[in-house]
């Protein structure tokens, strides 16, 4: 019989060589997820490059959309990032994300969106607004055009009194703005939206100051002044017009499509009906 006189094995239990495999797995899959997020922020970073130097807007609508369901707000943020360490502006950068989603997001789907939501969802009244305030900005545009052609306009005249109406609507505004700024945006902030709500958010600065002037101007309105009138009741309205319809389209196109796909929660979205409630509406004021 013959005795073994080699070094004596080490016996390592079947436990311990179980957990250090899945050590190494965990750390392989770690270093995988690792490689693919790279991979995704380089992807999305060079994508951001070509819709900067204007590539053919079909391919980039069909990378965008391929692209958009794989990543993730985090991912976003590191792409803007490496388009800020290569020297592109803060607002730049913003507008090509925007882009990037906007592109991403199937037309027919954010079109749907309204049809698909319960008449008494928040996101349907406020889109229910902006689909009103389109309307007073027509109308906004048409009585400063009849205004530039008269020569005698006093305050109780049709046409200034129509205008007066409008003006107070596009007043009321404020508390939408209030919702969105106080109720929405806080939770798509949340979400890692942040830079979207930015955008939108300096908007409202100068919506407010375009429609703050325009009060002002009906408000001190004196009938020998008419010329000075016109000249700028048709300097807002040639701003305030596409800025807000730029805005409504943000809003309606990028913002909240992606606020009712990120919020995919129906106790929060009663929730912040609850807050905008106690906001109130634009229109009818008890
Ligand atoms: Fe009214
Ligand atoms: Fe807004
Ligand atoms: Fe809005």
């Amino acid at each position: 019989m013959t005795l073994y006189s080699g070094p004596m094995p080490i016996l390592v239990p079947t436990a311990i060589v179980e957990i250090f495999i899945n050590i190494q797995e965990g750390e392989r899959l770690r270093k995988m997820k690792e490689t693919s997020k790279k991979e995704k922020t380089e992807a999305l970073t060079r994508l951001l490059k070509r819709i900067n130097h204007g590539a053919d807007p079909k391919l980039l609508r069909k990378e965008a959309t391929n692209l958009l369901s794989k990543i993730n707000p985090g991912d976003i943020a590191c792409a803007e990032q490496n388009l800020i360490e290569d020297g592109f502006s803060a607002r730049l950068v913003q507008q090509l994300s925007a882009a990037f989603v906007l592109m991403g997001i199937i037309e027919e789907q954010s079109k749907n969106i309204k049809v698909n939501l319960a008449d008494n969802h928040v996101m349907r009244r406020v889109m229910a607004e902006h689909e009103l305030m389109r309307c007073f900005l027509a109308d906004l545009r048409d009585i400063e055009k009849a205004i530039a052609k008269m020569t005698h306009l006093t305050d109780t005249s049709a046409e200034f009194r129509r205008l007066c109406h409008i003006v107070e609507h596009l007043e009321a505004m404020e508390e939408h703005i209030a919702r969105e700024e106080d109720v929405i945006f806080p939770f798509l902030r949340k979400h890692g939206w942040a830079s979207l709500c930015r955008s939108a958010r300096s908007d409202h600065v100068y919506l407010r100051v375009a429609v703050d002037d325009l009060l002002r101007l009906v408000h001190t309105y004196e009938p020998r002044e008419l010329k000075e009138f016109r000249a700028k009741l048709s300097s807002i309205v040639q701003y305030l017009v596409p800025t807000m319809v730029e805005h409504l389209m943000q809003e309606d196109e990028i913002l909240y499509p992606i606020a009712l796909e990120v919020v995919d929660d129906d106790k929060l979205w009663e929730k912040m009906k609850t807050v905008c409630d106690d906001i109130g509406y634009c229109g009818v004021h008890i």
